[in-house]
């Protein structure tokens, strides 16, 4: 049998004050989640989908550039939540292209829907999908995808 595909979860900046930020954009059914709940929850989808998963976290934009300039090493698949880094940081786009490890984008909130400067993600173009405003789901569902690009890629 072929060895579990290996999924990096990528929580970029606040992501690690999910359990204080506004819980009708990232909590689940008006109460907060916090970050261990989340990632419990992201556990769950990924035995269900047979695949190996690792957490990062950092508030640290230069640490997640480094973590990404690694990540083709430890990694087959990515999940990336970068919160407000998505919006502006260039560096992120251009280090998430140099790593070249198929990735998903999540947003737990509807950035389509809030304010107008959610609506620009600098990774436009260069994930698989971008899945948004599903909450937790939202994870399931990114997993699910990349189990079947993976899953495509080895054919
Ligand atoms: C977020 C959305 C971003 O706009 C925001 O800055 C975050 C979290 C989300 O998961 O909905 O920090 O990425």
């Amino acid at each position: 049998m072929a060895a579990a595909h290996r999924i990096e979860v990528l929580h970029g900046v606040n992501l690690d004050m999910l359990g204080r930020r506004d819980p009708r954009h990232y909590g689940e059914g008006g109460r907060p989640l916090s970050l261990l709940e989340l990632e419990r929850r992201i556990e769950s989808f990924a035995a269900d989908q047979g695949l190996r998963v690792r957490f990062f976290h950092t508030n640290a934009e230069g640490e997640m550039v480094a973590r990404l300039h690694r990540l083709a090493d430890e990694a087959d698949g990515a999940i990336l939540n970068a919160g407000a880094w998505t919006h502006y940081s260039w560096a992120l786009r251009d280090a998430l292209e140099i790593a070249g490890v198929p990735t998903v984008e999540v947003h737990l909130s509807d950035v389509e829907s809030r304010e107008p400067w959610r609506r620009v993600s600098v990774f436009d173009g260069l994930c698989v999908a971008k899945i948004s405003g599903r909450g937790p789901d939202g994870y399931r569902m990114a997993m699910a995808q990349l189990r079947r690009t993976l899953d495509g890629a080895d054919e």
